[in-house]
């Protein structure tokens, strides 16, 4: 992580932290109807994580998020993706957040590492060019199974899928178990939950 890199991370931690004293503040449906105004990223644990998985793998080269927001998962993607020669795809519904991703991402000096691209993730994946290495999915929770759903066919042999926010919130934790009880079903991965950060399923696609 070199200075720049470090920089933009310190300033969005900084907000995440004040936000999130102002989140939990908040009735829960206020929380969840205001969700756009705040930073809800995956942290620091995992974003190493993630980093890490990507720049040891040598297997690695198209890296696709589904669910940019404010870019913080995307500059531990596109920073590891910058120093392995690959490439980050990330996906994002809301426009004011995907310009504020690309304003950061560029001032980290990892924009030409990334293509941002914006609409539904549902239909986004049917266009994609290359077969993912490597997918965080981080959309919100509902999502998660059709956006699995619609991977399974495009992902390349051995591919990683980490899966956001299986532990935490709690009010998610229903979709969370459906999601790795569906991860598990397929058959076609091997996977464990990691409890970082909000709590990761980490699964890796049999070849
Ligand atoms: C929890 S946030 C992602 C946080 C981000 N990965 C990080 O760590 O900084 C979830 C994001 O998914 C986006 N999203 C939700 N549904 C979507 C959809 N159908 N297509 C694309 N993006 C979607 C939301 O707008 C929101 O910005």
């Amino acid at each position: 992580m070199d200075v720049h890199c470090e920089a933009v991370l310190a300033e969005y931690e900084k907000r995440a932290g004040e936000e999130a004293e102002v989140l939990h503040s908040l009735p829960p449906a206020e929380g969840m109807s205001r969700r756009d105004e705040f930073l809800i990223c995956v942290g620091r644990h995992t974003g190493t994580v993630l980093n890490i998985l990507v720049a040891r793998d040598d297997g690695v080269r198209h890296i696709l998020e589904v669910g940019t927001a404010y870019g913080y998962s995307t500059l531990w993607l596109a920073e590891a993706a910058r120093a392995t020669g690959g490439r980050v795809t990330t996906l994002e519904l809301h426009p004011g957040k995907q310009v504020y991703a690309r304003g950061m991402l560029e001032r980290a000096g990892l924009a030409d590492f990334v293509d941002f691209r914006l609409g539904d993730a549902l239909a986004l994946i049917e266009d994609l060019a290359e077969p993912p290495d490597l997918v965080l999915i981080d959309l919100w929770k509902e999502l998660y199974v059709p956006c699995l759903e619609r991977l399974l066919p495009r992902l390349a042999p051995g591919a990683w899928v980490a899966a956001d926010n299986m532990l935490d919130p709690p009010a998610h934790r229903a979709e969370a178990e459906t999601y790795r009880a569906y991860v598990r079903h397929t058959g076609r991965f091997d996977s464990v939950l990691l409890p970082i950060g909000s709590g990761v399923e980490l699964s890796r696609m049999r070849s």
